[in-house]
């Protein structure tokens, strides 16, 4: 074709970083045929349908966390990346909407931890979200608007809160994980055959049209057997995938709203990274929007009570243009405790073949840049 493919330029040193540059380019816009599609599923040579445990978790149970029944959720395995598991969108028609308010509305609020903590008084950060209504509600008025706190959030941290700085969890930074996050987790991993699963600490990224996350590899935590939960909502993004190796060429593919990953086994400490943010399959938030609208007035949602129509109005405004990330970690294994002194973050092969001093910095660095 005259348009060069990705899997062209993933030759010599840190293949993944001139695969990660290909699709950051913002013009002219990348080739795209490369990325893998799991929404159109059908197995190929590199899908392959993952095996789930269909008795781990009850229609009943699944739908209290506004989940369709696990014997619906099309579950994927990719060749060469053992443990990595892609649901595409199991979430039942119309709640989605509840988990963005959550994170929008509910999870930024203290005792969480959010970056607007790092600059502000916790008086001035205590409510994003009532502070924002007006100014992200407000038709464009021509002028320029100063930006509102909700469109200034990056990340929020919960459970175990996660150190920029000094890349640790600590026993004495540590607030209780939403109930409702937690419930969906365990139920996730059950179907995933992890169960005794405990949802101990949370990262959410909030993504703009022009965010991206740098390459890293989650390696704070201290039990790397379990895995790590992701869930994407609003705007889709490229999300690439690669090995313990930067020189592993990582495989590209898409995240809707609604897809869950789950990372285990030995993916579980693949470099990976979020080169871009794409606009979602046309129409499709805003369905999904309005589907949430008649699942509430029909009274019979599972998700506690309705969304007012002030904030069905701001998460329809906000999810328009991002992309929301959750990622649940299990920090510590069973019976284990914090060492009793402060230590630096485990070395991994991963991090020693990568060769690449403070990964997570990076990582730090493409959240900022876009602020
Ligand atoms: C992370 C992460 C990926 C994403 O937060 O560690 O890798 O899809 N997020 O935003
Ligand atoms: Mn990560």
């Amino acid at each position: 074709t005259a348009k060069m493919a990705a899997s062209s330029v993933v030759r010599g040193e840190d293949a993944f970083k001139k695969v990660f540059k290909f699709y950051k380019r913002k013009s002219p816009p990348p080739d795209f045929s490369d990325v893998t599609d799991f929404s159109k599923g059908l197995p190929s040579d590199k899908i392959v349908p993952a095996v789930l445990d269909l008795s781990a978790v009850s229609d009943g149970e699944a739908a209290r966390a506004g989940l369709q029944p696990v014997k619906s959720w099309r579950a994927f395995g990719l060749q060469g990346y053992p443990g990595f598991i892609f649901i595409s969108n199991p979430f039942l028609r119309g709640s989605q909407p509840f988990w963005i308010r959550q994170c929008l509305k509910t999870y930024p609020q203290k005792p969480n931890v959010c970056n607007l903590d790092m600059h502000m008084s916790p008086s001035d950060t205590q409510d994003i979200w009532g502070q924002s209504v007006h100014g992200l509600s407000s038709s464009p008025s021509g002028k320029r608007e100063p930006k509102t706190l909700l469109e200034r959030l990056r990340w929020v941290t919960l459970g175990y809160h996660y150190n920029w700085d000094t890349k640790t969890y600590s026993a004495n930074h540590h607030t209780a994980l939403p109930a409702d996050l937690h419930l969906l987790s365990v139920q996730i991993t059950a179907a995933c055959g992890f169960p005794g699963f405990s949802a101990q600490a949370g990262i959410l990224n909030y993504y703009r049209h022009d965010s991206s996350l740098g390459i890293h590899v989650d390696e704070s935590e201290l039990d790397h057997s379990r895995p790590l939960l992701s869930f994407s909502f609003g705007q889709s993004a490229i999300f690439l995938l690669g090995g313990v190796r930067r020189e592993d060429p990582p495989t590209a593919m898409y995240m809707h709203s609604g897809d869950v990953m789950v990372m285990s086994g030995q993916s579980r400490l693949f470099y990976h990274a979020v080169p871009r943010i794409i606009p979602g399959p046309q129409g499709q938030t805003a369905l999904e929007m309005e589907g949430c609208r008649l699942a509430f007035s029909s009274q019979d949602s599972t998700l506690g009570g309705v969304l007012s129509e002030e904030d069905w109005m701001l998460c329809t405004r906000y999810i328009q243009s991002s992309r929301l990330n959750v990622t649940v970690r299990q920090v510590l294994g069973p019976g284990q405790r914090f060492p009793e002194t402060p230590s630096p973050p485990q070395k991994t092969d991963a991090s020693q073949a990568g060769g690449v001093p403070g990964q997570t910095s990076q990582r730090r660095k493409e959240e900022e840049s876009s602020l």
